[in-house]
């Protein structure tokens, strides 16, 4: 498998991944109108975005077949005024590919770039109810932030992990094993 850089030609199969992991996770935690909001079409316009943007980044996971299983995006803090310089936009895996470290190492990929580019810091939004968190807490992000969300009139909360400093980041013994 190979971590890489994501290209524009890639903005479509990311965008599968996206809906399909968006689907697989938030199923009976968000109402179906709110489940019904991320689309294909659009995905895959946010990826190309991203992927021509010259301050954010795309990671790819890509497995012998030329198949696209995992990305994650990244690039500077938006909300502004956070003491974060970098944010983890979006990191989705295909529920097949689970718990097989590919998450940690898109993560790792995301620290590699982000210390390139001079950012020591980096936060992520996490909807409340999401039941992948412990991802996040394993690789040591601590809760930071929480705020109040309203997905077009469905209001839940979101809560921030943060990793104030990334240069010792995947070095402690028990990540280990989700080293690139
Ligand atoms: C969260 C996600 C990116 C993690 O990717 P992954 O490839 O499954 O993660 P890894 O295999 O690298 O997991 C690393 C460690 O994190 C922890 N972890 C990951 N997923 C977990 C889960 N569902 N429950 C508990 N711990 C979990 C474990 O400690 C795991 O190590 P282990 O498998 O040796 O026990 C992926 O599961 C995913 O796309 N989930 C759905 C979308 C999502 O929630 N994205 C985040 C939105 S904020």
């Amino acid at each position: 498998m190979l971590i890489r850089e994501a290209k524009l030609s890639d903005a479509a199969k990311i965008a599968r991944v996206n809906v399909d992991t968006w689907k697989s996770t938030y199923q009976g935690i968000l109402p179906p109108p709110q489940l019904a909001l991320v689309t294909f079409p659009d995905r895959k316009h946010y990826a190309r975005e991203i992927i021509k943007s010259a301050d954010k980044d795309i990671v790819v996971a890509e497995i012998e077949s030329g198949k696209i299983v995992g990305f994650a995006a990244f690039g500077p803090e938006r909300a502004g005024g956070l003491p974060f310089k970098g944010e983890l936009y979006v990191i989705y895996v295909l529920k097949s590919f689970q718990r097989k470290g590919i998450g940690s190492r898109l993560l790792a990929a995301v620290r590699k770039k982000l210390l390139e580019k001079g950012i020591h810091s980096f936060m992520v939004w996490a909807l409340h109810d999401n039941p992948y968190q412990r991802f996040y807490q394993t690789l040591g992000g601590t809760i930071v932030y929480t705020r109040t969300l309203d997905i077009e009139g469905f209001k839940t909360l979101e809560r921030a992990y943060g990793w104030w400093d990334i240069t010792t980041m995947f070095q402690e013994n028990q990540y280990r094993n989700h080293m690139l």
